[in-house]
This record gives structure tokens, sequence and C-alpha cells, in this order.
């Protein structure tokens, strides 16, 4: 969980490294680091805690670090606190070799025991520091530095993305990669790695996805990839469609803001390749029969966000195709022993593709013979590599921590797969699809409605952003929103908050509420808003103040008793939480901003969760 850079090229490095690292910061940073080695074997490092800012800093207080080579790391500690020390790369004790690395090495403590008999001394706590120590020692015996690099991915366990720079042999980069991403990118002044292809857009749109256990050995002129026998791989490029200013900020105060503003193209891209006369296709699906065939059961799985779409996919796919759902956190599923077998479908749900827990569960379902299809937005991710089926949400990068146009696009096509599947088998009356259908198509000039209103937003958000606890109520896909509004808020605000199924409060929550509580009341749901309307009196009952989101056909019910209420458009009620979170987002973010908080940047956060 942090981001890697490295390039073998013809200009200087630090640059190249630093740019890099900008764009790889959102995914670690508590500190900072890069290690060039000069064309005579020089090998330099500087490193610092903090955000890189602190690294430019520091970097232009000195003497430029030289040479065209060179690795660079972000930081999102899991081993050792964030301090200089403990910031990468990490060098062995001879100054010989550099490593960065995104991942943990789950075995380092027996290994650095066994090094330390052997009068090797570590400098750091991290896990990593093991890699570089025990390269060096291998390197010490072996005299080949491949070898020696084989057999230290042979000895360490756990997940790695790394990069290798080694003073003999300072024309020449290495990478290598097991459970954590990394790829590779083919320039014209230059050969790149990256955990992410945002850090390489500048530079160069034509990549490689490394594979687990595969090694790279790059040059300024050329890249080789091998497997873990040590054979030279004939791999496939791709190339990326995104552009380099969908990775910029664009005028905006944070890209979180961008980002919602961005909703209705991220939803309209990942509708409207997928329609045709007025039916949905879905290619990815359709060239297989097997596809649908006696699924009894499906599973939704997902962690954060994409957990709370799995909320969403579970009420609607169930609706639509009276198949039992299950959301499940992916971090419990592959430790549940789930019940799974061929006639169970399981959705994997992720932003990045990247995030270990739902890749250890899509490995576990798959272990036990269950049909995996994943909504991915990063092309070439993890888990749509490993997944059986892949949906691609069309968002384009997603860079604040905190997501929106990911989850909105990733819920659309949730909606879309769950119609084409009710088609498919029948289930779905002709008028009910049409009228889906005809709802999906016109969300993105509802979202755009929705966007207009930010100065309401904005107005509630200055008058509330002092409370210092809030609940999120709701029912049905009410509840589901609920779970998504409540962490907006905590994790860029840092107001503690909790979300609620209305119908629940009362067992126990209800004693929470007193006097000027604030309680955000969501109230789309038409089905249930009347029922919603006795829980929202319930606590105003009790002295709570009520922000409610309702519909044009919903708010007036709720008006009387709300001190405030976001009204969004009424579309088809399994649609409603496409619109309805968008207030959500935006209210979270100008509640942040009031409070002065590091919006794109929460703490103790990272975007991509790519260890246990
Ligand atoms: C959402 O705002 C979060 N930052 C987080 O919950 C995120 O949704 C979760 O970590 C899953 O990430 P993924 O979609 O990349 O798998
Ligand atoms: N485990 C390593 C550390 O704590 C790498 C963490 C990361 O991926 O940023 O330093």
């Amino acid at each position: 969980m942090c981001g890697i850079i490295g390039v073998a090229g013809n200009t200087e490095a630090v640059s190249v490294l630093l740019d890099g690292l900008e764009r790889l910061e959102y995914r670690g940073y508590d500190s900072a680091g890069v290690a060039v080695v000069s064309p005579d074997g020089n090998l330099q490092v500087k490193k610092c805690k903090g955000r890189l800012s602190v690294l430019r800093e520091a970097l232009s207080r000195q003497e430029p670090l030289s040479g065209t080579i060179g690795i660079g790391h972000t930081r999102w500690a899991t081993h050792g606190e964030p301090s200089d020390v403990n910031a990468h790369p990490h060098v062995g004790q001879n100054g010989k070799i550099a490593v960065v690395h995104n991942g943990i090495i789950e075995n380092y403590l027996e290994i650095k025991q066994s090094l330390i008999r052997k009068g090797i001394s570590f400098v750091s706590d991290t896990d990593t520091e093991v890699i570089v120590q025990l390269l060096e020692y291998y390197y010490g015996k072996k005299s080949d530095l491949m070898d020696a690099v084989y057999a230290v991915l042979n000895r360490i366990k756990g997940a790695y993305a790394m990069g290798i720079l080694c003073s003999d042999f300072p024309g020449q980069m290495i990478a290598a990669k097991k459970d954590a991403p990394l790829l590779i990118g083919y320039g014209t002044d230059g050969n790149y790695i990256a955990s992410d292809v945002t850090a390489l857009l500048a530079h160069t749109k034509t990549v490689t996805y490394m594979e687990d256990d595969e090694v790279a050995v790059m040059t300024p002129d050329q890249v080789q990839i091998f497997d873990r026998d040590g054979c030279l791989l004939e791999k496939e490029k791709q190339l990326i469609a995104w552009d380099i200013s969908a990775a910029e900020k664009g005028g905006y105060a944070h890209f979180m803001l961008k980002e919602i503003m961005e909703q209705p193209e991220a939803v309209w891209k990942t509708i409207s390749p997928r329609l045709a006369n007025g039916e949905i296709v879905l290619e990815e699906l359709a060239e297989d029969a097997d596809f649908m065939r006696g699924i009894s059961r499906i599973y939704l799985v997902a962690c954060g966000s994409a957990y709370h779409v799995g909320v969403v996919g579970k009420y609607v796919l169930e609706k639509l195709l009276h198949i039992p759902a299950e959301a499940c956190l992916a971090s419990e599923f592959r430790y549940s022993e789930p019940v799974l077998g061929e006639s169970s479908l399981v959705i994997v749900i992720s932003q990045s593709g990247e995030t270990l827990d739902s890749m250890a569960a899509l490995r576990e379902a798959k272990r036990k013979g269950s049909r995996v299809l994943s909504i991915v937005n990063v092309m070439g991710s993890s888990i749509a590599r490993e997944s059986d089926y892949v949906l691609y949400t069309w968002a384009g990068p997603e860079i604040a921590v905190a997501t929106t146009k990911a989850y909105t696009t990733q819920m659309v096509l949730l909606l879309m797969l769950g119609l084409w599947m009710a088609r498919q088998l029948n289930r779905i009356q002709e008028g009910e699809y049409r009228k889906l259908v005809g709802g999906l198509e016109q969300l993105p000039e509802k979202i755009k409605k929705v966007l207009g209103n930010l100065d309401l937003y904005q107005k509630a958000a200055s008058r509330y952003f002092n409370h210092n606890s809030v609940f999120y109520i709701g029912r049905n896909l009410d509840y589901a929103l609920g779970l998504e509004g409540s962490l907006k808020l905590k994790e860029i605000s840092y107001i503690h908050s909790e979300s609620y199924a209305a119908g629940e409060l009362k067992h126990g929550t209800i004693s929470l509420i007193e006097p000027g509580t604030l309680v955000v009341a969501l109230a789309s749901y038409e089905p249930l808003a009347e029922k919603m309307l006795s829980n929202i009196v319930e606590v105003t009952s009790r002295g709570a103040e009520v922000l409610a989101v309702a519909t044009e056909k919903t708010e007036g019910l709720v008006n009387s008793q709300a001190a405030e209420v976001f009204v969004i458009p009424a579309v088809h009620p399994l649609l409603q939480p496409v619109l309805g979170v968008i207030p959500l987002q935006l209210f979270a973010y100008y509640i942040a901003l009031n409070r002065g908080c590091d919006i794109d940047k929460p703490r103790n956060l990272a975007k991509s969760v790519t260890v246990e």
C-alpha cells in the first residue's frame, strides 16, 4: 500500500521520480524517498518522513543526486513508525543495493534474526530491510546479482512489488512482483516501473502488467521479463486509454470535488457503450452461454465503499432476479468458510482492482469452484486479471482517497448487470425493464441537476460542521446509502458517525440521541418513505436535529420534521441511490473543507489497500 516509481532513462532521474511520486502520493503519504545510481556506480539515497513536499525541500537544499537510473517510494507504513530511517529506499549494510518495496514480508523476523546472527546489522524497523540485507548477503556469496535476486524471492514469504538498484550495475534496474501491483512502461526516453498507471501517463501509454513471480531487468533501451525459473517471457503490451489530464486537478481545489463533478460523464461512459436500441448489451458476458447456468446464490464481496455498493446490489439483485444475494465484507468472507460451489456467483467489486482482502476472497471463491465476476475500474489490475468475467466501470482515474465517481459507476453497472440477467432469465416484465433502462439513460442529466445545488450543500455544511457525532438512518436502499454517506463523512472530516437501519435504532442506539444530535435521515426510497417518517419522528421527539434527503415525491412527508431537506429528482426506486449519494458526498466534502481537513489525503488512509 504505497507508491513505487522507477526509471531507467536517458535524462536525470530525480525529477522523473518526484513527478511520478506526486501522482502516487495518494497511495501512501507518511514518508517518501528516492535512490539514484550514477554511471560510475555512485548510489545516492534521500528519504524523509512526511509528505513528498518535505523530500522535495530536502533535495533542493543539497547537491543534486546525479544519475539517469532511479527508484522512488511513497510509504504507508506497515512495519515501523513513519520516520526518516524507516522510509524507503532501504540500502544494504555494504551500501551496494537499494530497494523500494510495497507489501509485507511475513517471515521477516526469522530472516532478520538469521542475518543478525551472521553479523549483519539492521538500521530500520521495517520488514523491507530484510529484502535488501538478504540480497546483499546472497550477492556476496553467489557473485551473480540475478541468482541472488531469485534466492531472495525463494526465501521471502508475503506480498511484494519492488524496485532494485545495484551500484555494480549502474545501467540497470530490476523489478519483481507478487501479490502487489507493478507495471512496466515503455517510453521513448527510457523504461519505467510504477504501482499505478497514472504515474506513467506523462511518459508513455504503452505498458505491461507484471504477473506474480515475474522479474524484470530494465535498461534505457531494453526490458526483459523472466518467469520464476528465469526463462525469458514474451509479454503483450497494452495501450492505456486514459489521458494525462484525467489525472490532474483541472482547476478544482481538490481531486475529490473534481471527481464528484465528473459523475455525469463517468456514469454516461459506463452506461452508453452497453446500451443498443434500448437494450442492455453486456458483450463481456454474452459470449458465454454458461455464465448464468444454475446460479442459486449470489455473493457480493468487497471492502469499504465498494462493499456499500454490494449492499445496494443485494437489494437490487434479489428484487430483480429472485435469487438470494448476500453482501459480504471481503476481509470476513475469506476466513468465514463460505458455503460456495459451482452454483454460486461471486461478484467482487473494486475500484483499484488491487485490494488485497478482495483479491484473497476472489481466490477463495475460485478455489471452491464458484464463478467470479468482477466490477473493476482499473484495467488490467490483479482482480480484473484473475476473475472469470470482468465488467469495467469507465470512471477514469480516481485519485482522491475517498471514492465518489467509482462508487456511482459501480452502482450503475451492478444495476445494469441485474437488469441484463433478469432479462436473460425472463424474470422481469417488459414494461418494468423499459422503465428502468429509460431511467438509466436519464441518470447523467439528473445527476447534473443534483450537482447544480452546490450552494445548498455548502450552506448546510457550514451550519453543521461543528457537530462531533452524526447518525445516518435509512431503510432498504436508503440504509445502503446511509452506510456510504456516513463513511464519506468520517473518512474525510474525522467526525464520528454511525449508520443504522432506521428500524433498528430503537433497539439500542436511540439512547444516544439527545437534544441537538444531528441525524441525517434518508427518505428517498419511496416505497418505505412513510415508515421512514415514523423513524424521523422518533428522533425529533428526542430532540434530534434532522437533515433529510428526500425526492420531489417524498419531501412533503418529511418537510415538517426536518431542519433542512436536500431534495433530489424522483426516479425509479432502484435507481434512486445513484442520485441520493451525491448530496451526501458533497455534504461530507464541504464539512471537511470547513474543518480544514486534508480532503484528498485523509489521515491514516491510503487509496489502495494492498495489505491485509
Ligand atoms: C472509500 O472512500 C474508501 N477510501 C475505501 O473504503 C475503498 O472503497 C475500499 O478500500 C475499497 O477499495 P477498492 O474499491 O479499490 O477495492
Ligand atoms: N511493509 C513496508 C513498510 O512498512 C512497505 C509498506 C508499503 O507498502 O508502503 O515499510
